[in-house]
């Protein structure tokens, strides 16, 4: 199906007036030019391939998604990058290729160090099920190198989720984001891009450089985020199970979570990125924040909810029925089945039409 981001956006500008007041969250959504539900591809298509790498990114595109997300940091000699961890260490040879460096933050590397690297054997490690000899010696992608695969399908133009991520290392950022998103011809439709940072000092500064582009507040519970009942982090804790502990997580009062919808408001946000507890629990299970009562008041607020990160149908189906707005997912092409909106061809069968 093509998505036409620009007819989108002239039924939003028609309905701005409308959504100033509207509480119904798909109106909101509209308003904003945002598809309602959403579906946000984590890290591209993540399960399916090497994160936040080409065929990733490619695969969530030609499954449909609406969002390629991505994690925003930037190299030692100044070019956006798309990498998730602080450090290179789980999703590449780093260790091998620059042991004295193994530990060292993104921002230590140039970009020829960077694509120096193998981002791809890792994942056929991890997930032997789900690996194919065409991924070793992927590479680290750059901004530009996203956008011109979101582009590159005729038929389906997905928009971008960016994350500001540990964005205090990176002074300037937010303005380096703009510069180049309005270079690439980004900013014209409404909804194309939207923002996403789990800091509010990232958050301003967002909404001063692109006040018109769509932000999100991420919301997790822990000390320096919402207050937890439990006055712990995982890390102090002294728990074994990560999972299991957030999953016992929760904001130490109702007051404490309105207290985050009303700081993502004023803050510019026209939404929240609330985590959740997934059912099988695992790495990127979370804090329940997606409780119906907690959507109600955001929805109260004007804001939508886009939650993370969510893999299987019986999780969909939960956040759904809590009132949610849209979902990130490591799984598109399930997300799109479980809307109904199946894509033609599956996830195995493009990776090999793709080549890998
Ligand atoms: O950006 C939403 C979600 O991606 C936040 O978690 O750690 O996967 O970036 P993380
Ligand atoms: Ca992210």
């Amino acid at each position: 199906m093509l998505r036409s981001f620009k007819h989108m956006a002239s039924l939003a500008m028609l309905m701005l007036p409308l959504a100033a007041n509207a509480t119904d969250a798909q109106t909101l959504a509209k308003a904003q030019g945002i598809p309602h539900p959403a579906v946000i591809a984590h890290r591209g298509a993540s399960f399916d391939a090497p994160e936040s790498t080409k065929p990733a990114y490619v695969l969530a595109r030609d499954l449909g998604a609406d969002y390629l997300e991505l994690d925003l940091q930037r190299t030692r000699d100044n070019v956006l990058v798309v990498v998730h961890d602080d450090v290179l260490a789980r999703t590449s040879d780093v260790a091998a290729r620059f042991p004295e460096r193994k530990a060292s933050p993104v921002s230590a590397f140039t970009l020829e160090e960077l694509k120096s690297l193998d981002a791809g054997t890792w994942f056929n490690q991890a997930y032997p099920q789900r690996a194919r000899e065409a991924f070793r010696g992927l590479k680290i992608l750059t901004l530009d190198e996203v956008i011109d695969i979101a582009e590159a399908n005729p038929a389906h133009k997905p928009g971008l989720y960016i994350e500001t991520k540990v964005p205090n290392q990176f002074p300037g950022i937010e303005q380096q984001l703009k510069q180049k998103l309005e270079a690439r011809g980004w900013l014209d439709q409404p909804g194309r891009v939207i923002l996403q940072t789990f800091d509010r000092n990232s958050l301003a500064l967002l909404h001063q450089h692109m006040p018109k582009v769509p932000k999100i507040l991420l919301l997790w519970v822990g000390k320096g985020a919402i207050e937890p009942a439990s006055g712990k982090n995982f890390a102090d804790s002294g728990e074994p199970d990560k999972a299991a502990f957030y999953a016992r997580q929760e904001p130490k009062s109702e007051a404490e979570f309105l207290r985050w919808l009303d700081l993502a408001v004023k803050g510019g946000a026209i939404g929240t990125g609330p985590s959740a507890t997934r059912a099988q629990l695992g790495e990127q299970s979370y804090a329940d924040l997606i409780k119906p009562w907690m959507n109600k008041a955001s929805h109260e607020r004007g804001l939508l909810v886009h939650v993370y990160t969510l893999d299987e149908q019986v999780d969909f189906d939960k956040a759904m029925k809590a009132g949610v707005d849209g979902i990130f997912t490591n799984r598109a092409g399930e997300l799109m089945r479980f809307y109904g909106r199946s894509p033609e061809k599956d996830e195995g069968q493009l990776l090999k039409t793709m080549g890998y």
